[in-house]
């Protein structure tokens, strides 16, 4: 391994190549709560001819790579494994090209998300993703893990966000198909295999991404309502009266909205009398009349909504949004919670939510459970919290939920991935002909298995 290190070190030069002490900690863990893990070097390419040479030498070596971005995932992909090269994109960053006319923009893959936003607003567009890691997540990142966020409804995944791809594959070969038109259909859509490929596949280095028009006029309202169905039934009305300027639709249920006032202090725009809350957001065609006011209104006296507050200010609006990014806190509130990141098919949604809430109030008692979601995409997050809970209590616990949430038809990731740390339930989601599948593509693009080995399966 020394052999190595010095090899690219000579290769790349010393300031690219950090090892010891000298690996940064940001390298060593992400946001999953993992352990922190000392890689035997982090490599830091300026550009892609470097990146794909570093994993040249990787791969005539064997040497086992792990992919990193802003270490924002939450499945534990990017942490390193003992004895793994950390290939961190921290470098590769900036907005290379904005073409208005084709409403596109290229960027490098290690570019924070919310750079690449606020470039598409200074040129008169939109982003189409969005999530609250927006300040240290990346657009690669993003795309590795087909990032979901809270404009799904109305922009998809981030793999509806993307027109083309550079990536660099396992024995360093750069491909590039950086595409720019929206219809491409000559051969394979290659770059839909790599992304949500959690680095599996290849390392991306450049991402072609659709703009949106600018979006005007966005109104925010803190909803409540007293079930799951009523929201759900207001969320298809809304899609009626207000078309496609519906951009988000976020539930927080009772026990969040009670932890994130009283353990985070984050203040409650309204009191929700035991029920759900809701954060609804619009754009409007013009800031005059408010359709997006009358529709809630009209929600209301039909009995699916009980009351809302809309934002008068931006400073109402980010008040309104900090309830939602409370979670950004859990970790350190609640040390050692576990996470869940699942799709339940919205007929079943609610059943499936009492059928977790019961079980695990019956099985384990102190448990914390929150629910919270994207419910717009059928997205459940439910964070469940035992304190002084070993590896037993864990492994049944993530064993109760997983085994509920297939039950109920659903899936075990919705947005972060599989990483390391959802593999054992993998197989509850996909089917073996499916997973004998993704081994093919995996063996076939990364024969030595070097890159991010041990992620997904
Ligand atoms: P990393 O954490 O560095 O890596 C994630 C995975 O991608 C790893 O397997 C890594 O090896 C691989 N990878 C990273 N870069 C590349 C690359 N260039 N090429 C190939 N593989 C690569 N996720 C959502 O989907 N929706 C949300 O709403 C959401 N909200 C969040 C809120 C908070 C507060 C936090 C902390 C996280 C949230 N996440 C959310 C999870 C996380 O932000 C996303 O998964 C994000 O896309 C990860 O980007 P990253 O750059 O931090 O990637
Ligand atoms: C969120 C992350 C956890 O939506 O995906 O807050
Ligand atoms: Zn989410």
């Amino acid at each position: 391994m020394t052999n190595l290190i010095e090899t690219l070190r000579e290769a790349l030069g010393a300031d690219i190549v950090y090892d010891g002490n000298h690996c940064p900690a940001r390298n060593r863990t992400d946001w999953s709560g993992a352990a922190p893990t000392l890689p035997d070097a982090v490599v830091m390419p300026r550009t892609t001819d470097q990146l794909a040479e570093a994993m040249r030498l990787c791969h005539a070596a064997r040497q086992r790579v792990v992919i990193q971005g802003g270490m924002t995932g939450l499945a534990a992909g990017a942490v390193p494994e003992p004895g793994e090269v950390a290939l961190s994109l921290e470098r590769l960053a900036g907005i290379e090209e904005i073409d208005p006319l084709g409403a596109t923009m290229t960027v490098l893959a290690g570019t924070p998300l919310e750079l690449a936003q606020a470039a598409a607003e200074t040129a008169g567009f939109s982003l189409g993703i969005d999530l609250g890691a927006r300040g240290s997540c990346t657009i690669g990142g993003n795309v590795a893990t087909n990032a979901g966020g809270i404009q799904v409804l109305r922009y998809g995944m981030t793999r509806a966000n993307v027109l083309g791809l550079e990536v660099v594959l396992a024995d360093g070969t750069i491909v590039s198909g950086l595409n720019t038109m929206l219809k491409n259909n000559a051969g394979y859509d290659w770059p839909h295999l790599f992304i949500g490929s959690e680095g599996t596949l290849g390392v991306i280095t450049r991402v072609v991404l659709k703009l949106h028009p600018q979006r005007r006029n966005i109104r925010t309202a803190f909803v409540t309502c007293a079930a799951f169905g009523d929201a759900i039934a207001a969320l298809r009305a809304l899609e009626k009266t207000l078309g496609g300027e519906l951009l988000a639709f976020e539930a927080m249920w009772p026990d969040f909205i009670a932890f994130a006032r009283d353990a985070c202090q984050i203040g409650i725009p309204l009191d929700t009398a035991g029920g759900l809350a809701l954060i609804i957001e619009a754009t409007a065609p013009s800031a005059d009349g408010d359709i997006f006011e009358q529709a809630l209104m009209q929600l209301i006296e039909d009995g699916l909504l009980a009351d809302a507050v809309v934002a008068k200010s931006d400073a109402e609006r980010q008040r309104i949004w900090a309830v939602r990014e409370a979670p950004a806190e859990f970790p350190t509130r609640l040390p050692g919670l576990i996470g869940f990141d699942v799709s339940i098919p919205l007929k079943v949604f609610g059943d499936a939510i009492i059928a977790l809430r019961d079980g695990l109030a019956r099985q384990w008692p102190q448990a914390i459970a929150l629910c919270y979601g994207h419910v717009a995409d059928s997205n459940l997050h439910l964070i469940v919290h035992q304190q002084r809970s070993g590896a037993d209590t864990r492994d049944a616990i993530n064993a109760f939920v997983y085994g509920t949430v297939a039950a109920f038809g659903g899936t075990v990731s919705a947005e972060h991935g599989i990483g390391k740390i959802k593999k054992k339930h993998l197989p509850l989601t996909r089917t073996q002909g499916e997973l004998a599948l993704m081994r093919r593509m995996k063996a076939a693009l990364d024969p030595h298995g070097i890159l991010n080995a041990g992620r997904i399966f």
